[in-house]
């Protein structure tokens, strides 16, 4: 349903050396935030360096069919004229949040302590994903959900009328349902307490402040216990959206791979919830360089200047998963041309992505020569310097397997293929047109 029109197969061949400034689009999950929680406040939110990918058009879409008033100017700055806590309207149409976790999972939180009713949808791959990880915790706030067998899109709920504040302990490590956990607890009467054991990226912890709303957190062994004051006055602030490390990582990897490469990615978002990769390539031997640290919007963000150079096998701890759950397909990449065997560790997650991120991405580097092992919930990547490449990787309706092929192509000995680049837009708009000024060789196949 929905999904974007596939485009014509699309074939990655060795790049020359990348180089130049290559601007990554806005960070998703502050770019989803800042949208949902403007429609929340009271009064005009602007926001700067909005990404406009599919994803959170999608946001946009549903927050101005509960009520909010969203628009943007030819320079990109978007505005929110919003509802404030408690204030959306009953939508008089099915919520279709794409291909977008975050924005359902989100979503489901803010409904469920609004008196309305609602229906969500998405597209085959959204309807795949587990929502009773958010659907189990939020009926105990009085809200009356319906959904398929499983747990899956499409849903309804029926929203609290009186909601109750929540008290709850995160099972697996997710940033979307203890944020889903603390908007119900937006218009709850009284506090809302989320335990995670190992802390998750901050995004929705920091925004909610920034907008006026009382958010206290205690560290509590790997994680942090938060608790947030019920029916606050959330007052419209600006939001300056930072580039998304997620995305950043894409041509950074691939200026790692390709001899000569020396690129540089301004204003990238360094929040440390988010730079496990970082920290990883650096125990590899990257040369990543961040000059002009700063804050901006409450998140710190830096310059990337990126250099080529060999890379080395290494063990990547479980509890760093948290901190780069989105990079493994592009880290396996990397993995491949370093020398020696990385071992991936904890990365059960990776199952309930956008696809299922631990086959494909095994699936993604054996279809193209390289040896790679899935042991319980580990990934093995046997490098040896070399990818051969040649293969046709299947997308899955998941833009970060298609970036990471696009990616592996650079540096492969024979052009990689793949099916689908659409998903692409969900996260990345202009992913290909980016790499091709920067050096690469992405054409249709
Ligand atoms: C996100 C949280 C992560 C991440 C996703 C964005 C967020 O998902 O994979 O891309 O914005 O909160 P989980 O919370 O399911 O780990």
């Amino acid at each position: 349903m929905n999904a974007p029109d596939p485009q014509p197969m699309i074939s990655s061949r060795a790049a020359a050396p990348l180089s130049g400034t290559a601007a990554v689009p806005g960070d998703k999950s502050i770019s989803h935030r800042a949208l949902m929680f403007g429609a929340l406040a009271v009064g005009e939110t602007r926001i700067t360096g909005l990404l406009t990918g599919e994803d959170v058009l999608r946001t946009a879409a549903a927050m101005r069919l509960l009520g909010a008033e969203i628009w943007h100017d030819a320079d990109g700055t978007w505005h929110v004229a919003g509802r404030g806590v408690g204030g959306l309207n009953e939508p008089d149409d099915v919520l279709d949040m794409g291909n977008s976790g975050t924005a359902a999972r989100l979503l489901c939180g803010i409904l469920a302590s609004h008196p309305v009713f609602a229906v969500m949808t998405g597209d085959g791959s959204l309807r795949r994903r587990p929502m009773r990880r958010v659907i189990d915790p939020l009926s105990a706030c009085g809200a009356q959900f319906a959904a398929r067998e499983g747990g899956r899109l499409p849903l309804s709920v029926e929203g609290a009328r009186d909601a109750m504040p929540l008290e709850y302990r995160v099972p697996v490590p997710s940033a979307q349902v203890k944020s889903a956990i603390l908007l119900a607890g937006l218009n709850a009467r009284g506090a809302t307490r989320v335990e995670e054991p190992e802390a998750t990226r901050d995004h929705t912890e920091n925004m909610l402040r920034h907008f006026g709303a009382s958010v206290e957190v205690e560290p509590m062994g790997a994680g942090c216990a938060i608790t947030l004051a019920g029916q606050p006055e959330l007052t419209a602030a600006d939001i300056n959206v930072p580039g998304d490390p997620s995305s950043a990582a894409f041509p950074l990897i691939a200026a790692l791979l390709v001899p000569g490469s020396r690129l540089t990615l301004p204003a990238v978002g360094l929040n440390p919830l988010r730079t496990g990769l970082f920290t990883t390539l650096a125990e590899m031997g990257a040369d990543v360089a961040v000059t002009n640290r700063r804050t901006e919007g409450g998140e710190p963000v830096g310059d990337l200047v990126v250099t080529h150079g060999p890379l080395r096998a290494v063990d990547v701890p479980a509890a760093r998963a948290p901190s780069m759950i989105d990079e493994y397909p592009i880290l396996s990449v990397a993995a491949a041309m370093a020398g020696g065997t990385t071992r991936m560790r904890g990365l059960k997650e990776l199952r309930v992505k956008e696809s299922d991120r631990l086959a494909g991405t095994a699936a993604l580097l054996s279809e193209n020569g390289v040896k790679v092992e899935i042991d319980g919930d580990d990934l093995l990547v046997h490098g040896n310097g070399r990818i051969p490449g040649g293969g046709v990787v299947a997308t899955h309706m998941d833009h970060r397997i298609a970036m990471a092929a696009l990616v592996m192509g650079t540096a492969a000995a024979q052009p990689i293929r793949l099916d689908d680049v659409s998903f692409i837009d969900t996260s990345f708009p202009r992913f290909v047109a980016l790499m091709n000024q920067a050096g690469a060789a992405l054409r249709p196949a």
